[in-house]
């Protein structure tokens, strides 16, 4: 079996980190969201992987390698624009054969990685195998109509009025008829080759599509609260590991602190990860914080938020909670007279200041 992994799109609603760099390289604890999905993947035996790209194709690239440190063999797969997930397998097909494949969105994260799922495909092997998990908001996502044995019925996406509360998760798996399928349906009305539209095709023409529960918590990580949810869950599973300098500072629960970082003068309450070379000084690091390679927190007070590399928050005493601080991103606080803010902001940046 490959494995597929989509990590094009324009993330639109992520901006305005998407102006600089891709979705999938977003840190949640200090690791890029795609790993965790290169990782499931891996965890799960496959070892030939395909990433879609589109413009952040050369970072991506970067980024992940040749897949050599998880001892798998990646190749790059251009997509011109991001018109849709279907499309997305369309422009695969030479990379992917008549295998059947798992597909991955980039910006999803499993806690349980994928290992039964593709177990159950194996024992089964359906024409698709589709993952599915329980909402309350279903209105939102991709829904499945599923029988009493998880054969799946039907699928309609966003439905007013949904006739049940299981969600389609960002994985997939596919045996080669998914290939017919694509070459059958038309754009939808946003000009995408939807997913949905293939499998119902697949229904529609009896090919047999089985459903998977997820186990354990599913995060995608689309928008920015996503992000800080995304991250508090991972750092709920993380343990202590200590490689910095902690001097007149107390640290208490799990914390994880990277070589070269220094804690001084400051209280830092699990869990949380500081990267390599931080500095943090008479400050307070609260519950759910992951905080990137050389920033720097200096009489500050950050909580349940993500921090990148290279940022510098200086004298922030109103604490900074549920944020997302980009790379080397700078907040400074100063003394001085008369007492204005001074912004200099990208587009679509977001601001609150609680009076
Ligand atoms: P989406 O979250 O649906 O789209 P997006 O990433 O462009 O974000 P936004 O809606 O905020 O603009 O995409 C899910 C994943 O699939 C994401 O990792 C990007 C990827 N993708 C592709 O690689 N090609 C595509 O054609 C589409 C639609 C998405």
């Amino acid at each position: 079996m490959k494995g597929l992994i989509l990590s094009g799109g324009f993330g639109t609603r992520l901006r305005p980190l998407t102006f600089t760099g891709a979705k999938q390289l977003i840190p949640v604890a200090n690791k890029p969201i795609i790993f965790y999905g290169i990782e499931a993947l891996a965890g799960a035996g496959i070892k030939e992987l395909g990433i879609v790209v589109g413009n952040t194709a050369e970072e991506v690239r970067q980024a992940v390698g040749d897949g050599s440190r998880w001892n798998i063999s990646i190749q790059y797969l251009r997509q011109e624009a991001p018109l849709g997930l279907a499309h997305a397998i369309k422009i695969s097909k030479g990379f992917l054969g008549n295998d059947s494949f798992v597909m991955y969105l980039g910006d999803n994260i499993l806690r349980d990685g994928i290992n039964d799922f593709v177990k159950n495909f194996d024992a089964h092997h359906p024409q698709s195998l589709i993952l599915l998990t329980e909402v309350t908001n279903p209105q939102e996502f991709g829904v499945a109509v599923v029988d009493a044995c998880g054969m799946v019925r039907k699928l309609i996406e966003k439905p007013k009025e949904p006739p049940s509360n299981l969600a389609l998760v960002g994985v997939y798996i596919f045996d080669q008829h998914i290939h017919t399928a694509i070459d059958n349906i038309k754009p939808s009305w946003r000009n995408e080759l939807e997913i949905t539209d293939a499998i119902q095709w697949l229904l529609d023409n009896n090919y047999k599509v089985e459903s998977h529960m997820v186990k354990g918590w599913w995060k995608d990580t689309g928008k920015p609260d996503d992000i800080i949810e995304a991250n508090l869950l991972v750092l709920e599973g993380i343990s202590s590991a200590q490689n910095g300098h902690v001097e007149d500072s107390t640290l208490n629960g799990r914390v994880r602190t990277g070589n070269g970082s220094a804690i001084i003068k400051s209280v830092v309450r699990g869990p949380v990860v500081i990267g390599e070379n931080t500095r943090i000084v008479h400050s307070y690091i609260g519950p759910f914080s992951s905080i990137g390679d050389n920033a720097v927190i200096e009489n500050s007070e950050i909580e349940c938020s993500v921090i990148m590399e290279g940022a510098t928050l200086r004298n922030v005493e109103k604490r900074i909670d549920r944020s997302i601080i980009g790379k080397n991103a700078v907040i400074n606080v100063i003394d001085q007279s008369p007492r204005t803010h001074k912004f200099i902001l990208g587009d679509q940046s977001y601001i609150e200041i609680a009076k």
